[in-house]
């Protein structure tokens, strides 16, 4: 089967957050399985670097309303890709520096509706072999609101490709105003509230995904219930109950890049280690090095002062707040160290220096993107903290699991799916993989989090958690055959 996976993010060309690691995992999953797959991926300024033997295969001009773009369609590979990325080059639209949707002052680009509108519509033609490249897909995976209307233009087609639209996120819906669905001269017959793009008069680009797939997935079962309901749908919830109903609304939760997220192969940690030989010591030489980065001196560090990780978006999602909240508190009565990699919301980078500065060598900050520091931090934590309002699925604290370093997560989402909360039950009969609370206030997070330190004084009972975790098995084959499944 031929298909094709259009995204706005891959690792390891262009990352903002999970889409990307999950475009660079699942496509080569379904590639393993025998499927012939195309990923396409517009040409953002800085994806150029990262590609090899680049090689234009169409081109041709688009027309959006007034104007008119040169379009070409570059085949081009890269590492950790097993399948041939298909970049759709428009210059005018692209050719920009930094993030893929957020300007240098932080907001959107001013014609994010544009860009993505447009990357749709060639997207749906390149599935339709419109430019005569001799492909043409039985099957289009479109994720989030930035390829939403993916499916839509197929719909349009008498014959045409079964179509996928997974969310990985419900909270950005990609809104625009009518103007831009004129804009994008996009057909009339879709401005409607029932099963059209319509949403409190104004286009949504997630809507349209939702709406005109053939099937809807989400990135974990739990998820998929959570949709359904006001307090995680953003207002689709009554959309999303009818789409459960006909049994079009599915989770398939996540898997992982077994080979960018394995401590024992792991070229960017310090010392590489596994469940069953030289766990203890090799975890501990990470703890050092990460230790060591933010300023401990090797004589400093008493490897018994648990170390408390967070990697992510500092954004109200991931309970990040609760965080700031919860660091003093800690801090105040226990001795434990806390490292920070993140970046997000100014005034969440504000509090964290200014607790750094309060508690010099115990609050640990790192403000920006770092992929090897996201490594250090997952093998050199003891513990993780992922106390999110919801996730959709989550992959650090699946990251964290694997590098022996129990998360401590809020039971929603992926992360209700992926961590067995440590019972005295779950403990016992080598179940517990980590720690869950079941509301996202201080005072659980608070408790859990003592509960955890409590443990990580019980040795044994401790590496029985981290090898539990250490030996769960997430690889993409799995979720693969789910998605492939659907369609037969
Ligand atoms: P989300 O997609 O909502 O941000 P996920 O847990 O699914 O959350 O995925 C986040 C991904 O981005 C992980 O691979 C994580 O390691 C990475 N990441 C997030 N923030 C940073 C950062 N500041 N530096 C390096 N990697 C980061
Ligand atoms: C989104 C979600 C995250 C998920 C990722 C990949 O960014 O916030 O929970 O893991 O997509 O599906």
């Amino acid at each position: 089967m031929k298909i094709l996976f259009a995204t706005s993010e891959i690792h390891p060309v262009i990352k903002t957050g999970g889409l990307a690691d999950v475009s660079g995992g699942l496509p080569n999953a379904y590639a393993r399985l025998g499927e012939d797959v195309r990923v396409v991926l517009p040409g953002y300024l800085s994806v150029w670097e990262k590609l090899t033997d680049v090689h234009k295969i169409a081109e041709f001009d688009v027309r959006c309303a007034f104007r008119s773009y040169r379009v070409a369609i570059k085949e081009a590979r890269s590492t950790g890709i097993d399948v041939p990325l298909w970049i759709v080059d428009i210059p005018e639209l692209f050719d920009r520096p930094g993030n893929p949707y957020l300007a240098a002052d932080g907001n959107d680009w001013w014609d994010n509706g544009e860009r993505f509108g447009l990357f749709a519509r060639i997207a749906a033609d390149l599935a339709l072999d419109r430019y005569s490249i001799g492909w043409k897909a039985d099957l289009v995976q479109a994720n989030d609101w930035q390829t939403g209307l993916v499916p839509a233009f197929l719909s349009e087609e008498a014959v045409r490709p079964a179509t996928i639209f997974t969310i990985h996120n419900m909270a950005y819906q990609g809104l625009f105003p009518h103007s831009l669905f004129s804009y994008l001269e996009l057909p009339w017959h879709w401005w409607k509230t029932h099963g059209g793009v319509e949403f409190y008069g104004q286009m949504s680009m997630l809507k349209a995904g939702i709406e005109m797939s053939d099937w809807v997935t989400t990135v974990s079962p739990t998820y998929a219930r959570e949709i359904t309901w006001p307090q995680f749908a953003y207002g689709l919830e009554g959309v999303m109950a009818h789409k459960q109903a006909q049994g079009k609304l599915v989770g398939i939760i996540n898997g992982i890049e077994e080979d960018v997220w394995n401590p024992a192969t792991d070229r960017l940690i310090a010392r590489t280690y596994s469940a069953d030989k030289g766990r203890v010591a090799g975890k501990a030489e990470n703890k050092k090095a990460l230790l060591n980065h933010f300023g401990w001196h090797e004589s400093e560090i008493d490897l018994d002062i648990p170390v408390i990780g967070m990697v992510g978006r500092l954004v109200w999602q991931k309970g990040i707040d609760l965080v700031l909240d919860l660091m003093p508190q800690i801090l105040e009565e226990h001795n434990a160290i806390f490292v920070v990699l993140g970046s997000g919301d100014r005034q969440h980078h504000e509090a964290l220096q200014k607790l750094a500065i309060y508690y010099p060598k115990r609050v640990l900050v790192y403000l920006g993107y770092s992929e090897a520091l996201a490594h250090l931090v997952e093998a050199g934590s003891d513990m993780f903290l992922m106390p999110s309002r919801f996730e959709p699925c989550g992959l650090n604290q699946i990251y964290s699991l694997i590098y022996g370093t129990p998360p401590i997560v809020h039971c929603t989402g992926g992360l209700a799916d992926t961590v067995v909360n440590a019972t005295v039950e779950n403990i016992d009969n080598g179940t517990a993989t980590g720690f869950v609370f079941y509301d996202p206030s201080l005072h659980a997070l608070k408790s859990t989090l003592l509960h955890a330190l409590y443990l990580y004084g019980k040795k044994r009972t401790w590496q029985k958690l981290q090898k539990q975790g250490m030996t769960q098995h997430f690889g993409w084959q799995e979720s693969a055959r789910q998605y492939l499944k659907l369609i037969q």
